[in-house]
């Protein structure tokens, strides 16, 4: 954001600005690689629906309510909190969401590594200096990763020490369409090979008895994930928010943006999963993924192995540049969080905050660069059960302690009348009972 002389925090240059600049926070390796490694390993087209559901039913109302959050207290999440009430327990809820960004980052760099690895992977496969490529392609070699994870955490302290908004904002203007444009290709090509049409079946065509309360967990924890709700993320950006602004409108592009590129991206590489099967690599064991985390990473260089030649290398090399600014404008959103917090409640300047929460971070990230294992650990605490805890206590926080009329009336802001809409009635409910029950239900079911 441009930061003004009079504080260390700062604003969006523009409405677009913060749409590019949320929407840029959202799209990322969720979308990428989380959605669909998540919809094959643990049910096709019965994930999508539920993943779906989530998204709109939970995610875009706590969506709207973070945003609201944001703007009005001006604050970052533990600053936010203490704004708007006295109530000395929701200050933690920031702190636990500072927390929960903090983790997330740490090992969302070091699969941003490895997409930002693969571009080069496939410059050097085209070449055929394999040793080379290989070493890029090994998801478990420590130093290798710890490189790589260091390079993309020092870019993004870099861009959030100043002009973020220049930077955010044309970085998510060109890449979306971009990364979109590229992902239709694939989808177009993938379809034509031997093999795609059981894929194509598999993810949408749901199996509803396959539907379980890990399933429902799992994609609700997702759904928080991509849109990069729960830890206060939004609380941050909605800070820098003009009151110019229509919450609801925005927050509505944001997911429709979001859940559109997962959708994508899933109808690219489910079919391109059986595509590789049939050319005879080991997708599965049994009726079992034969791996996990670093799926995706495989299956997508093989793909653009197979078109080969200029072509493949041309679509290879772009698709892993789009992908890793993808990952830098959410790697700069989680960043984001901790280092307001320092600027705010410790009047620390904005560069030495950037730098000492980045090179905490990076510090775990190296610890995970050798232990790739711990991300689906981290994974499992942080993102599938923090982020939905997180936007459990912000709905009980904005329905029943600063109240949803509030949130309404710092809404009118950029929506005049809203309080007389059909969205005034239903959203309540939503904050109040919808959002707060599924979320526990599905976190008390999924533990039982
Ligand atoms: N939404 C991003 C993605 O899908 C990840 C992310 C960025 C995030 N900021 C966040 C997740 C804040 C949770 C909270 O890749």
């Amino acid at each position: 954001m441009a930061v003004t002389s009079s504080s260390e925090r700062g604003s969006w240059n523009s409405k677009l600005g913060f749409i590019l600049a949320a929407a840029g926070s959202a799209v990322g390796l969720g979308n990428i690689w989380g959605f669909p490694t998540k919809v094959a390993t643990e049910g096709g087209g019965a994930y999508l629906v539920i993943y779906l559901l989530c998204t709109f039913l939970i995610g875009f109302p706590v969506m709207v309510a973070e945003l609201s959050i944001g703007r009005k207290s001006g604050k970052n999440p533990v600053g936010a909190f203490k704004a708007l009430s006295s109530n000395k327990f929701f200050p933690l809820v920031g702190l636990w969401g500072v927390i929960c960004g903090v983790m997330i980052l740490s090992f969302y760099t070091v699969i941003a590594g490895w997409a930002f690895g693969y571009a080069f992977e496939e410059i050097f496969y085209y070449l055929g200096w394999d040793a080379a490529a290989a070493w890029l392609t090994d998801t478990g070699n420590g130093p290798k990763n710890a490189l790589i994870a260091s390079v993309f955490m020092l870019g993004t302290i870099k861009i959030i020490t100043g002009g973020v908004s220049n930077g955010i904002e044309k970085a998510t203007k060109t890449m979306m369409p971009m990364l979109i444009g590229i992902i239709v290709i694939m989808i177009g090509y993938v379809l034509t090979q031997p093999g795609a049409s059981e894929g194509v079946k598999e993810y949408l065509l749901p199996d509803f008895s396959r539907i379980n309360a890990g399933l429902i967990f799992s994609a609700m924890g997702q759904a928080f994930f991509s849109l990069s709700l729960g830890m206060g993320a939004l609380i941050t950006y909605g800070s820098y928010l003009s009151k110019k602004e229509n919450i609801p409108q925005a927050a509505a592009f944001v997911t429709l943006a979001d859940v559109g590129i997962a959708f994508l991206a899933g109808l690219m590489i489910i079919p391109a999963m059986y595509v590789a099967q049939a050319a005879g690599i080991e997708i599965f064991v049994g009726d079992q993924l034969a791996s996990s985390t670093d799926l995706v990473f495989q299956i997508l260089p093989a793909l653009f192995h197979t078109i080969g030649g200029a072509v493949g290398l041309i679509l290879g090399v772009v698709f892993f540049l789009l992908l890793s600014i993808a990952a830098l404008t959410s790697t700069i959103s989680l960043l984001e969080v901790p280092v307001a917090f320092v600027i705010d409640e410790y009047s620390v300047p904005r560069k030495k905050a950037a730098y000492g929460v980045g090179l905490g971070i990076l510090v775990i990230s190296i610890i995970i660069s050798f232990n790739p294992a711990l991300i689906g650990t981290f994974d499992s605490i942080f993102n599938n059960l923090g982020l939905p805890i997180g936007g459990l206590l912000m709905c009980i926080f904005v329905g029943f302690v600063w109240k949803t009329d509030s949130a309404l009336s710092e809404m009118e802001h950029g929506f005049e009348g809203i309080k007389q809409t059909l969205f005034a009635k239903v959203w309540p409910v939503f904050i109040w009972i919808i959002c707060p029950a599924a979320i526990a239900y599905n976190i008390i079911s999924n533990f039982l």
